[in-house]
């Protein structure tokens, strides 16, 4: 704990609240609650998503630069113990040529977490989205050849891995190589086709080599659908027999306030833990729309007002994942959200740009919402350990 992190609360409601114990204080009433944010005066420290979660497991959140000052870094220090750089560290932003590295933002993040003793996931290092330009060029602008790829993912990922050694615990090392198509196992990314199946073994051997102690993870979206779920296992399962150094799945969560079902998540957290693998929840929002697979930018945009039902839909849902997450704290070893708050979440432009979406646990003026409330308190919603 953080003493420049904690916040001293001024309200009557926020005493009380402060002084409810940690892991399953009840909460009750609906509405905005103070963010803890602001004020002065009265001891009693209220606790964050982290203290409520201590004995479970790490709560993260996806920074970028702006948020790591202001009113934003005064919530994350509040809530979070862990951090991951939102885009940052991916290759193209952190190496946009050949020779050169931009390590400026992500020196940054990594020495506002050390500051302040916060864990640092790192993402990632092997993806076939933001990547640089170079990257699957030769010098005449051809296809690169296979062995000159795979000295610069060597090279890029000892790189990046070292130089964060001592600061970032683990990795999302292969980030989202299963496809889309059911019909085959691996997306037809530049990588598969330039170096084939084997990028996946010798990114993680290159990471491990980097650093033996951090652990590394193959993360993914869509991993709660039963068919996609069954090719990443089989995909895991074939590093795991093969030797290959990972320590578990991530599990993206870009969810919906529609999907998963409980007995869904359940399924999906049983399949993983049965490959004797780590599970890490490492990019959670809850959209108030449904899963859309095709960006739809053309179409006109959806407005929905948050309140009444979805408020209560989205409350409820993350109720839910809340509690089979702690059902499942020998196995799960961290939840991150996607985004500090829904003032500046990514899915305010993704998949329809300018649509205002509602995904997290903190509103627009950066204050709890009830879905908040929900989470944090551990009463009710009888979901029983598996
Ligand atoms: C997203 C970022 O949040 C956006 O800012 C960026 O424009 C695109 O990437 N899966 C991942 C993340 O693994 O890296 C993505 O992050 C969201 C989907």
């Amino acid at each position: 704990m953080h003493l420049s992190a904690r916040v001293i609360m001024a309200t009557g409601i926020s005493l009380v609240l402060g002084l409810a114990s940690c892991g399953g204080s009840a909460q009750s009433g609906k509405g905005r609650q103070d963010s803890g944010l602001s004020g002065s005066g009265l001891a009693a420290p209220q606790p964050g998503l982290k203290d409520y979660y201590k004995d479970y497991f790490p709560v993260g959140v996806a920074v970028n630069s702006r948020n790591i000052k202001g009113p934003e870094a005064a919530l994350i220090l509040k809530e979070y113990n862990s951090v991951t750089p939102e885009n940052d560290m991916k290759m193209g932003p952190v190496h946009p040529a050949a020779d050169q590295y931009n390590f400026a933002p992500v020196d940054s993040i990594v020495a506002f977490a050390r500051r302040h003793g916060l864990k640092v996931r790192g993402h990632n290092l092997c993806w076939h989205e933001q990547t640089p330009d170079w990257l699957f060029k030769d010098a005449g602008g051809g296809e690169v050849a296979k062995s000159v790829l795979l000295s610069r993912l060597r090279d890029h990922i000892r790189t990046v891995v070292s130089r964060y050694k001592k600061d970032v615990y683990c990795w999302d090392v292969v980030n989202e190589a299963i496809s889309d198509d059911s019909t085959e196992l691996l997306r037809k990314s530049p990588w598969l086709k330039i170096i084939g199946p084997s990028f996946i073994d010798s990114a993680f051997w290159y990471a491990h080599r980097a650093d033996p102690k951090a652990e590394l993870y193959y993360n993914d979206y869509n991993v709660v659908f039963p068919e996609k779920a069954k090719r990443i296992y089989t995909l895991l399962k074939g590093l795991k027999q093969r030797g290959v150094p990972i320590t578990g799945i991530g599990i993206q969560a870009h969810w919906s306030v529609y999907q998963p079902t409980e007995q869904q998540l359940r399924s999906t957290l049983d399949l993983f833990k049965s490959l004797g693998l780590k599970i890490q929840i490492t990019e959670l929002d809850v959209s108030v729309f449904p899963w859309e697979k095709n960006k739809r930018a053309l179409l006109p945009k959806d407005q929905i007002r948050y309140q009444g039902q979805v408020e209560d839909r989205q409350t409820a849902f993350y109720k839910m994942i809340f509690k089979v997450f702690r059902d499942y704290k020998g196995v799960i070893s961290g939840v991150t959200f996607w985004n500090v708050s829904d003032r500046d979440t990514w899915l305010n432009y993704y998949p329809v740009e300018g649509r205002k979406n509602y995904p997290l646990l903190f509103d627009s003026a950066l204050k709890r919402k009830p879905a908040y409330q929900a989470v944090t308190d551990f009463k009710g919603a009888g979901a029983t350990a598996p």
